[in-house]
């Protein structure tokens, strides 16, 4: 029987130059390539079955989105995820992409090893690989990429010279990753940064000057931390986040423009487009913010820190993240409710908030109000501050 490999393939030129590489180099006769569709451009999936089929592989493409949304995107709104500032669009997807490539894997007669086409610098080869080598221990994994340090005009070179279908604007200037979560835009001139991210990046944002003149409010709501609603409309997660993809999108919503510091040590420049993410995220931190203990926000806010750089990493079966999701989905259990946002040339601002579970007394906070007795307080304020009280009698006696 041939030796068989089991390649994650998104299509693009990386994975594509693997093909050859991995019959050639390698020695594998069989290559089967498998493409998980997490909400790329229909085109990117399309591209990369055609380009399977003209390469002669034995190819899968697996319609993901549904679990990612479900799964993935609603679990990272949950822990308000966020790393520097980036809402995890990429790094959420990696983990369920190997996992596909495993069910796969699964069903064939034999699997000699899995290969994928990271490089050696991002952090996509933790992801994957931790995941591959957790669900199906034993399996080898080989990343021709990273072991073979090829440049990208080299691997340009090598597939013209085999006639390995690529786009002659493959040698496009911006490396892009796409999915339902958001869109990461780094490489060419971006990788200076200190030169303004060009216009011509964003696809799915309108720049603040041609969005909408006209502000536009919109009413998400949440059940137990999950979005499902938007004004009034119940959705799946996947055509919620869809929906929102497209009109926070049209308001310019979701742009984002970092340095960020990779699994290596390395910094480096990205920008994102993520208007579903960062819409949802904004809404959910401020329905919290309502029905949450003061200490309680105190320490989601830490669960949240450290889930987000499991998620990250891609440690999505770390048995910390486990636990630090039965507290957070603990917490989600009064997080319903409605928020009110005004979306607005780039900015997406909560403008109200209701839930049945808000730790909120009107009467209490009102200044109108006689039910509590404000003279009972004069004790409590006079032992605030006792040690700091006491240390500034010592400065003056030690003066
Ligand atoms: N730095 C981000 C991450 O590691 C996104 C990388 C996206 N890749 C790309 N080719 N733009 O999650």
């Amino acid at each position: 029987m041939s030796r068989t490999v089991v390649l994650v393939y998104s299509g693009g030129l990386d994975t594509t130059v693997c093909i050859p590489l991995l019959r050639e180099e390698y020695g594998f006769e069989h290559v089967v390539t498998v493409t998980v569709d997490v909400g790329q451009p229909r085109e990117d999936i399309a591209d990369a079955a055609e380009r399977a089929k003209i390469l002669g592989t034995e190819h899968y493409t697996v319609d993901a989105r549904a679990e990612f949304a479900a799964d993935y995107c609603v679990p990272a709104v949950k822990a308000n995820a966020d790393y520097q500032g980036y809402p995890l669009s990429t790094a959420i997807a990696r983990p369920l992409i190997a996992q596909k490539a495993v069910e796969i894997a699964q069903t064939l007669p034999r699997v000699d090893a899995f290969a994928h086409g990271c490089t050696g610098k991002g952090n996509d080869q933790f992801r994957i690989e931790f995941m591959l080598r957790t669900l199906m221990p034993g399996v080898p994994i080989i990343a021709p990429m990273r072991e073979r340090n090829m440049t990208r005009s080299e691997e340009i070179e090598y597939a013209r010279a085999r006639g390995v279908p690529i786009h002659q604007s493959s040698e496009k200037i911006w490396s892009i990753d796409e999915n339902l979560w958001g869109r990461s835009i780094e490489g060419g001139r971006l990788e200076d940064p200190s030169y303004a991210p060009p216009e011509e990046i964003f696809r799915w944002t309108r720049s603040p000057q041609e969005a909408h003149h006209a502000p536009q409010v919109i009413e998400i709501a949440f059940e137990n931390g999950a979005p499902v609603a938007v004004d009034g409309q119940r959705m799946e997660p996947l055509a919620l986040i869809q929906y929102l993809n497209e009109l926070a999108g049209e308001h310019g919503v979701g742009r984002i423009d970092m340095m960020e510091d990779r699994m290596l040590g390395l910094k480096v420049r990205e920008n994102y487009e993520c208007p579903a993410a960062v819409t949802l995220i904004t809404a959910h931190r401020a329905l919290e913010a309502l029905v949450c203990a003061r200490d309680e926000l105190r320490f989601k806010a830490q669960a949240d820190r450290a889930w987000a750089e499991l998620a990250y990493a891609g440690l999505w079966l770390d048995p910390f993240k486990e636990s630090l999701e039965a507290f957070i989905n603990k917490v989600q259990e009064r997080v319903s409710g409605k928020v009110w946002l005004r979306l607005y040339k780039g900015s997406a601002t909560v403008i109200g908030r209701e839930s049945r579970w808000a730790l909120y007394d009107a009467a209490a906070a009102s200044f109108d109000d006689k039910s509590f007795d404000q003279s009972e307080m004069s004790g409590a304020v006079k032992a605030h501050g006792m040690p700091a009280r006491l240390y500034y009698q010592l400065k003056r006696q030690n003066a």
